[in-house]
């Protein structure tokens, strides 16, 4: 791993290790795959303005996120089977998460249980992402486990009452391989023999499960079940924000499903100002969506998101290596991001504003 030094480093790696069916899976986008590309090129159309001779000598990148700790703000985002990219999958991710003191946000439909990722990483931040099904006792059990679990804050993906059309998913017939299960329904005798790689369905089977009919009223029954804070995730407009502002949560997370569901949508970065505009401090701001560099994240705080994510960079880092895949994945978001705290007279997260960026509407990107 010493020659890999960015995350497209870990990309290329990856796509050569990975076989076709997980390969397609992770990298894969909606439609067209438009915004898929624009996720990442938004972020360099946003040009930094560094200020000079401001002694940079003594830096932090620490901040605060639902009022704890955490080392640099960018964090793990929700996404699927992580076991496709290695056998120790979510645990792994989640270890290397705690170890650099940041966030790890579990996905419902994981290749590993909230059990098994909390005994993996006791003393890290864990956060748990929540699909709502119409089968409400079985979402009220997964909250239950987080709850017991010690996960701190529920993660309410709102974009995807249906999944998106990925083209290669279709074509080559994504199957979960037979040694693998979505192991957070292992508890449910209902539905644990369909989560099973070794039916082979067991993803088109979750689709049945999901309940279309979900409004910001089911938000309401969510806050009346449990006591952690709710955060939605898959806001892409000030109007959803300002919605979810009235229903009370913790946290408005700006994505677009990493451009998995609607093409063509706006890349998350270009909404971000509107949304921090819209929310006025109301309620935290996360993002993520093309998060490939530590100058993305700087960029994505600069503009007012309290918190970063990345999904895919995960993917990548565990592919090539594990828990210290992903480990060297943090440590080079937090090296690039200190890096242009550095050289753009930046000490601290609180003196990071929209004062650093602008944006450049003549670039052809
Ligand atoms: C996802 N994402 C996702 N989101 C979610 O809420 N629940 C999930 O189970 C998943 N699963 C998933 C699988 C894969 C393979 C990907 C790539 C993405 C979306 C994810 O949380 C995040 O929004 C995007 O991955 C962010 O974009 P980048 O960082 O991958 O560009």
């Amino acid at each position: 791993m010493d020659k890999l030094v960015c995350v497209p480093d870990f990309e290329k790696e990856a796509h050569k290790l990975l076989d076709n069916n997980s390969l397609q899976y992770y990298k894969s986008g909606a439609d067209d795959e438009i915004t898929l590309q624009e996720n990442k090129n938004a972020f360099k159309r946003w040009l930094i303005k560094p200020r000079m001779l401001r002694d940079v000598s003594n830096r932090t990148t620490k901040t605060m996120v639902l009022g704890k700790p955490v080392a640099f703000p960018l964090g793990l985002s929700p996404t699927a089977m992580q076991r496709l990219a290695h056998p120790n999958g979510e645990c792994a991710n989640a270890q290397a998460a705690a170890s650099m003191g940041t966030i790890f946000i579990l996905s419902t439909i994981a290749t590993s249980s909230i059990e098994e990722v909390a005994g993996a990483a006791p003393n890290g931040r864990k956060w748990y992402q929540l699909y709502v099904y119409k089968d409400r006792s079985l979402s009220l059990s997964m909250i239950q486990r987080a709850e017991k679990c010690g996960f701190e804050a529920i993660v309410l993906t709102v974009d995807a009452p249906y999944f998106g059309k990925r083209r290669s998913n279709i074509r080559d017939a994504f199957k979960l391989p037979p040694n693998l299960r979505l192991a957070n329904f292992q508890e449910s005798s209902k539905h644990s023999d369909a989560m099973s790689g070794k039916i082979g369905s067991a993803f088109a089977y979750h689709d049945t499960l999901l309940d279309q009919s979900l409004t910001w009223k089911d938000v309401k029954w969510l806050k009346s079940v449990t006591k952690l804070p709710i955060i939605v995730k898959g806001i892409m407009t000030s109007e959803d924000a300002e919605l979810a502002c009235s229903f009370g949560v913790a946290g408005v997370f700006v994505s677009n499903h990493g451009a998995r569901q609607i093409d063509t949508v706006n890349p998350t970065i270009d909404v971000l100002p509107e949304i921090v505009k819209q929310v006025k401090g109301r309620c935290e701001i996360y993002l993520d969506g093309g998060v490939t560099t530590g100058g993305d994240v700087f960029k994505a705080i600069a503009l007012g998101a309290n918190m970063v994510f990345a999904g895919r960079p995960f993917l990548w880092g565990l592919t090539v290596g594990g828990e210290a895949g992903a480990q060297k994945i943090l440590q080079i978001f937090k090296d690039e991001l200190d890096l242009m705290m550095a050289l753009t007279g930046v000490s601290s997260m609180s003196e990071l504003t929209s004062d650093f960026v602008t944006k450049d509407w003549k670039s052809h990107l």
